[in-house]
């Protein structure tokens, strides 16, 4: 069974609250998903393995830490996981980002993929796919079929917001893949929103309704 790891800090239990308020204009919803994006960031990048250098200090020679060498990209499900991306990349600033076009066709709520143009080594990078939301998991799923199919292995999935019935679906295909989650809801209604959710996340993000 796939890891999932779901999100207990303060910080970005109160900012989930903040973005599921329907009150939430365009304005804030995007600072808070920025925000938010950060703080899930710090929580992802755990297991970065770590070298030892010497650095001279004012005071002394320290033998210390830094990140050794990992190379990262970053890949939002468009259009919703463009708001996710800026939070990661303040932290992780090397990192690349590749993009998967996918929406959810209304009527069969099966993923439809329209544009996918990754960095040129990204076979050679460890991928964070980056989603606010993870209902069906069909959207999820296409994007790392995508990417598994090109050669990357390993691969981390990251959400704000998660269906169970989202959770189990990308464990069942892809049980490889880390899933890091702000917060597991109740369940899908029958258009499959997530509830209680925080209704369209592109449509919130871009103030397109
Ligand atoms: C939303 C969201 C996910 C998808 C989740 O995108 O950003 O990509 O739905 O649903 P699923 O788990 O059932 O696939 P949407 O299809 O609304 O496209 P958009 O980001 O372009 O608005
Ligand atoms: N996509 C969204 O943006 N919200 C949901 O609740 C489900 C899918």
């Amino acid at each position: 069974m796939g890891k999932v790891v779901e999100m207990k800090h303060p910080l970005i239990k109160h900012k989930i609250s903040l973005i599921r308020d329907k009150g939430t204009g365009t304005k804030d919803f995007r600072d808070l998903v920025n925000e938010l994006s950060m703080l899930m960031a710090y929580e992802v990048t755990y297991d970065l393995p770590l070298k030892e250098v010497i650095i001279e200090t004012p005071v002394a020679r320290a033998k210390t830490e830094v990140i050794c060498g990992k190379h990262i990209a970053i890949v939002p499900i468009l259009r919703a996981g463009l708001g996710m991306v800026d939070g990661f990349v303040k932290l992780m600033p090397s990192a690349k980002i590749g993009h998967v076009g996918v929406y959810r066709d209304p009527e069969s709520l099966k993923p439809v993929k329209y544009y996918y143009k990754m960095p040129e080594d990204i076979v050679d990078r460890d991928v964070i796919v980056v989603d606010p939301m993870l209902a069906t998991g069909g959207s999820a799923c296409g994007c790392i079929d995508l990417l598994k199919e090109e050669g990357v292995k390993n691969i981390k999935f990251v959400c704000l917001i998660a269906a169970p019935e989202g959770i189990e679906e990308v464990q069942k295909f892809h049980d490889d893949v880390e899933i890091f989650v702000g917060n597991i809801d109740e369940k899908l209604n029958d258009h499959a929103y997530i509830v209680p959710g925080l209704g369209d996340a592109g449509d919130r993000l871009f103030g397109t309704k």
